[in-house]
């Protein structure tokens, strides 16, 4: 019965963040000890389809073909029952409206049922949960028909870097001040339009599963680093800034020594963590000194890496094939999908 069943499908982009986020003052809420600042890579997406049933069930998820147990994925179910006090909420305001023109109420819907693909690796911190649950959240907008707001909690709640992926472009996630989140939003910076001659390359070391998940790693980093403390006093909320000046004057150089440094203070933050964390391999080492090679003379392009070994390195589309020659020649390619996404970029940049 259509009438009875809502479905939406939505695609979603990844984002990476140039600011990262690290540490929660909420571990709930998850509110962020800091704000972050990241770009919305367009290609990497998440393409997620939401059915609303009513009556009995249960909720079912599935990513790439294999569902999800939802019993060690709590996330999923916090995203669900907020959802549906959500629907509650609307519920009760139209019954009021309802009852006094005559008309049937709409059906309330109890589980949902989610198919999810990504075109990239999950959780090889790639930030695929991002592109995952803002998928989650938009396509539960458009059935609910909530606001952008509720939306973006309902993403962030879901994993706190999915609030980024909701809009294009360079996305500012302010950490807010009050203690139920409601100023705690991502928002589309003010900066200039779109940056459109930016590139990121994405490149796959290891596509397993992380060691060290990222909630487990903040606490451990807000327990035990002095790092992370002066790192949010001192150094971030500068940063931000600095990423939005370079961002809206093009500056290049700029955006990119910012964007190396914070990515490698947020991998000194973890090292400063008591166990220590190691997220960054051979290979992601050996990136960094293609990079700072590529970069002897000027600045051309940038590396980040998440929670994971796999780097991000942000071009100017002039320079995308020949970074991807130095990459070539430098790095012994260690798994099938560097190969594959290198051999993609290869065409489309005319490297050998
Ligand atoms: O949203 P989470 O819980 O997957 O955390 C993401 C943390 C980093 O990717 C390391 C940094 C960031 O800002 O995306």
């Amino acid at each position: 019965d259509g009438a009875a069943e809502a479905e939406a499908t939505v695609r979603v982009p990844m984002n990476i963040a140039l600011v990262k986020y690290w540490g929660k003052r909420d571990d709930l809420l998850i509110l962020p000890l800091n704000d972050s600042i990241s770009l919305t890579v367009d290609r990497l997406t998440a393409e997620t389809t939401i059915r609303m049933v009513p009556g009995v069930g249960k909720h079912t998820v599935e990513i790439n073909g294999k569902s999800v147990e939802l019993s060690s994925n709590k996330r999923y179910q916090t995203v669900f029952d907020e959802a549906l006090r959500l629907q509650r909420k609307r519920k009760e305001a139209e019954a009021s409206s309802a009852d006094s023109n005559g008309n049937d109420p709409p059906p309330i819907f109890y589980h949902f049922h989610v198919t999810s693909t990504t075109n990239f690796p999950v959780a090889a911190g790639l930030a695929s949960s991002a592109a995952g649950f803002a998928a989650i959240a938009l396509a539960i907008q458009r059935i609910l028909r909530l606001d952008d707001s509720q939306a973006n909690r309902l993403a962030r709640i879901g994993s706190g870097s999915a609030c980024r992926s909701m809009y294009g472009g360079l996305v500012h996630w302010r950490k807010g001040e009050m203690d139920d989140g409601s100023d705690c939003l991502a928002v589309r910076t003010e900066a200039a339009a779109n940056w459109e001659d930016l590139y990121c390359i994405i490149l796959v070391f290891d596509d397993g599963r992380k060691k060290v998940g990222s909630s487990e790693g903040m606490r451990r980093s807000r327990e035990t680093s002095q790092l992370l403390k002066h790192r949010i006093e001192s150094i971030v909320p500068q940063r931000i800034q600095q990423i939005q000046e370079a961002y809206t004057s093009r500056n290049f150089e700029q955006l990119a020594r910012v964007i190396m440094a914070d990515s490698n203070q947020f991998h000194a933050v973890c090292m400063d963590s008591t166990p220590p964390i190691r997220y960054l391999n051979e290979a992601s080492w050996q990136l960094i000194d293609t990079v700072e090679e590529f970069n002897i003379g000027g600045i051309r392009a940038a590396y980040t890496f998440d929670a994971g070994p796999n780097a991000c390195v942000i071009v100017q589309k002039e320079n995308a094939s020949q970074f991807l020659k130095a990459v070539l020649q430098t790095i012994q390619v260690p798994s099938e999908d560097l190969q594959v996404i290198g051999k993609e970029l290869a065409e489309q940049f005319d490297v050998p």
